[in-house]
């Protein structure tokens, strides 16, 4: 899509950006970690607390019809915004951690045996490493990596045939890594995983807010992202689950909602996604991530790509350029994200004085300790961007990591 997208006029719609931390503008760049919200993603909170709260499903009165109607349509636009075939395609979850371990337990108890093998990545997060080594505990079956190169953390795809053995039941990998940027072949390796009947997932906390997502192009067979990473309030995720794969789950937790009958002895559950969401569910938070899936739309997520990966690679030719840096993540093809280290300077100090200089970054092992490991580090600095920010915020913020290093002797 080619529309001319007035981006100062989107930034006016986050009331938080306009603010100084430490006596300085604000500038934040932890967007891998949090987005900030837009006034209609707060007002459609504020609306539904005030004219329509109300439990959903269970009540025949005005308002619970209301709130069951609001929350059943953040379900439909939810399988709209990654292009699922349907509704029930879509489970309500805290946040990817949530999608990932409802899989782990559901789909992995039913299917894993001992010598089954679940292939990750060495660039996952911890949300796509500790519920599968969890599962391979109870199950008897087998954690194995896809090896990355090195700084570069693009996978190391010449390994992979003799990966894909026999054993391997599940193909699970992040869509783009959280701690070096990379964007993965995810089409390609989900094909690929395909053809030998391999279950798929893909982890979409970093890309679904930031690319056009389209699960059924992918190929997967579960898709998980989370709401506060793309406008949306905390606590709300989405796990997208293809049908075929969905009916055949046996439930995640129980409780009110997700049963058809209850007997003392027996009890008979409704069909997915309800199978799978136990309890009074999170009501205003499928509310408020509608207002963000129509609102990202609204820019185009093409176009938030585009100004993402135009920031990123602006901010790594400018880090480039100084000396006694070491960069993290691919040259060319990057997401909005640029992961570093300064000479003798540990990155929680570099967060630190960035802070002090009012820009907001994250520092340390970005939830990636195993591939910190290999690295041979401990931790970085990682500045990750979204489409309220700007270059003269890139500018800034390479003053201020000049400034650290003139402070460090550097
Ligand atoms: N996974 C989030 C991050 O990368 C918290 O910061």
């Amino acid at each position: 899509m080619n529309r001319t997208v007035d981006w100062a006029k989107l930034r006016a719609d986050f009331p938080i950006l306009d603010q100084k931390v430490h006596g300085k503008p604000l500038i934040y760049f932890d967007n891998a970690a949090t987005s900030q919200k837009p006034r209609a993603v707060i007002q459609a909170l504020v609306n539904y607390y005030e004219r329509d709260n109300a439990n959903v499903h269970r009540g025949i009165h005005e308002l619970s019809m209301r709130a069951t109607t609001a929350f059943e349509a953040a379900r439909a636009r939810t399988a709209k915004f990654i292009n699922a075939r349907s509704a029930d395609e879509i489970i309500w979850t805290h946040g990817t951690t949530e999608g990932i371990n409802l899989v782990a337990s559901t789909w992995g108890a039913k299917h894993l045996q001992p010598g089954d093998v679940i292939l990750l990545t060495e660039a996952e997060h911890h949300s796509n490493i500790v519920p599968w080594q969890l599962l391979a505990q109870r199950t008897g079956a087998k954690v194995a990596y896809i090896p990355v190169t090195g700084d570069e953390g693009t996978l190391d795809l010449s390994k992979l045939d003799s990966l894909l053995t026999s054993q391997v039941k599940l193909l699970s990998l992040v869509h783009i890594s959280n701690s070096m940027g990379v964007v993965n072949p995810v089409a390609e390796l989900c094909a690929r995983a395909r053809k030998l009947g391999i279950v798929t997932l893909v982890d979409g906390a970093q890309s679904a807010g930031h690319m056009p997502v389209d699960v059924q192009a992918i190929g997967c067979d579960f898709f998980a992202f989370s709401g506060h990473k793309i406008c949306g309030p905390t606590g709300i995720g989405a796990l997208y689950g293809r049908q075929e794969i969905m009916e055949k789950l046996p439930p995640y937790q129980g409780g009110g909602e997700m049963i058809l009958t209850v007997g003392y002895d027996k009890t008979e559950f409704k069909s997915a996604p309800h199978r799978f969401e136990a309890g009074t569910p999170d009501i205003s938070g499928p509310i408020g991530l509608h207002t963000a899936m129509d609102y990202l739309d609204a820019i185009g997520r093409d176009n938030i790509w585009k100004h993402d990966q135009e920031l990123a690679n602006y901010a790594y030719d400018q880090l480039a350029a100084l000396q006694n840096i070491r960069l993290f993540g691919p040259k060319t093809g990057r997401a909005g994200l640029v992961s570093f280290l300064l000479k003798d300077v540990h990155a929680h100090d570099v967060v630190t004085l960035a802070d002090q200089g009012g820009v907001a970054l994250r520092g340390g092992h970005h939830c990636t300790q195993p591939l910190m490991h290999k690295l041979g580090v401990e931790s970085t600095a990682r500045a990750s961007f979204y489409f309220y920010n700007t270059k003269a915020e890139v500018d800034r913020f390479v003053e201020v990591v000049k400034e650290i290093q003139k402070f460090f002797g550097g």
